[in-house]
């Protein structure tokens, strides 16, 4: 390890707790850039210790082995630990290691979303008691800056919309089905050949990473508190070829999107005009090719800011892997230690909208519903009245013909995901109606 002077500086010295695919490569940038870092911090940022489940285990970064322990517990408690790095992911032992820290009077660096998700307000308020920093740049998105654009630069603004691609295992898996006409298992097989996805690919596929990043971005977005229990969920494991095709045919594309928007509630405090909440899901949609989102390919992440005074914002890069996610994780460090030597503490968290997260059934969408029909006289009014008796609105219809049958393809208005649902239902136990083959949401239009 490289030894800088920084002037009659004393060192901030940082635990790092887990020295997997990101630990290595905070420990490794850590020794490489450490006189830029000293530079920019104004003071020596020295390693305390790495904590890591086997000392033996092979690694892709060489840890001198007085730094390594196994007692993570030990090492955030020392006296001299300033900074704690946690990256080692899940709910415990990294939530007690975390409280630990905070409480032995370390900031803390996390990349750790689920744990955010699930209890971030515990974490914050344990922060807060502290005096000491929380921030979580990683967490979502990679090596993405968008947490700290949302806490700060945006702080002025009112943020209306955040639309993310911020997971790059589904965006690699939808971009090869929609490029190469591949389908989802094929396609899925070759995420995890190229070590995308994982064995079992649940938590990305089924929009569980996701829908915690969701909810981060959601809570930081609107000042309000979103877990990722708040946050409606649906996977991309039963996107089919047909949905793809039918995306292309209509020059859409499907994505899968994470959605955080300010819509109104219709319930009203005193009287007054109704406080808008929040809506915040995780599902495939159809996105027009025009629409910058569309253009993000293989299994990179983007996110899609709207807000009043800005405009519209687009945060485009690598989403996961090692070295990106040390970036935005040592962009923290550099920050919280700057803070600490000053004495200070940036932003904590900010909930005082306290918006109220909106029920699946009442957000409003807007669906593409390919169906199989008989093609006769009459069919096309059945079917539109299986629209308006749910009192959603047809926005256009399109028909082809295939021998006796005929395929329609109906977009809608928006209306509410349970008006829109109620409709699906009753189209599929329709007589004329052989098969409702794409049911999927459209997002990103103007409407
Ligand atoms: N597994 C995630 C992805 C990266 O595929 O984007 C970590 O959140």
């Amino acid at each position: 390890m490289s030894v800088v002077t920084v002037e009659g500086q004393k060192p901030l010295k940082v635990a790092v707790l887990g020295c997997g695919v990101v630990g290595s490569q905070v420990v490794r940038l850590l020794d490489e850039q450490a006189g830029d870092i000293a530079a920019r911090v104004g003071a020596p940022v020295e390693i305390a210790g790495v904590a890591v489940r086997r000392l033996d285990a092979p690694r892709d970064v060489d840890v001198p082995s007085d730094l390594l322990t196994t007692d993570a517990l030990g090492l955030v408690s020392r006296d001299d630990v300033d900074l704690v790095v946690e990256v080692i992911g899940g709910i415990e032992p990294a939530r007690s290691l975390i409280l630990a820290a905070l409480e032995n009077g370390a900031s803390v660096v996390t990349a750790n979303k689920a744990l955010l998700a699930e209890d971030g307000p515990t974490l914050y308020e344990a922060a807060e008691k502290a005096g000491r920093d929380l921030y979580f740049e990683a967490a979502v998105a990679g090596a993405i800056p968008i947490l700290r654009p949302l806490r700060e630069s945006l702080a002025g603004d009112k943020v209306t919309r955040v639309l993310g691609i911020v997971n790059g295992t589904t965006n690699y898996i939808l971009d090869k089905m929609d490029t190469q006409g591949a389908g989802f298992e094929e396609a899925l097989e070759e995420a995890q050949a190229l070590g995308y996805a994982e064995a079992d690919p649940t938590a990305d596929v089924e929009g569980f990473d996701a829908a915690a990043k969701a909810a981060i971005l959601a809570s930081l977005a609107f000042h309000s508190r979103v877990t990722a229990a708040d946050v409606h969920r649906e996977g991309i494991s039963d996107v089919t070829s047909g949905d793809v095709r039918s995306a292309t045919d209509m020059g859409s594309v499907v994505k899968l999107l994470a959605i955080a928007e300010l819509v109104s509630t219709g319930s009203t405090t005193g009287g007054g005009p109704a406080e808008p909440g929040v809506s915040v899901r995780v599902h495939p949609a159809m996105i027009p090719r025009t629409h910058p989102l569309a253009s993000v390919r293989e299994a990179f992440n983007a996110v899609f800011v709207e807000s009043e005074a800005a405009g519209q914002l687009m945060f485009y890069g690598p989403g996961a892997g090692g070295a990106p996610t040390a970036s935005a994780v040592l962009g923290d460090l550099v920050t919280v230690a700057r803070n600490h030597r000053q004495g200070t503490r940036g932003v904590g968290e900010s909930a005082y909208a306290d918006r109220a997260v909106l029920p699946m059934g009442e957000t409003r969408t807007r669906y593409h519903v390919a169906i199989d029909v008989d093609d006769r006289a009459g069919v096309l009014a059945a079917v539109a009245t299986a629209f308006a008796t749910h009192g959603v609105s047809i926005q256009t219809v399109r028909q082809e013909g295939r021998g006796d049958d005929a395929q329609l393809v109906v977009v809608s208005h928006e209306a509410t995901d349970a008006q829109l649902s109620a409709t699906v239902a009753e189209l599929r136990d329709m007589d004329i109606v052989h098969d409702v083959t794409s049911v999927m949401r459209v997002e990103g239009t103007d409407e």
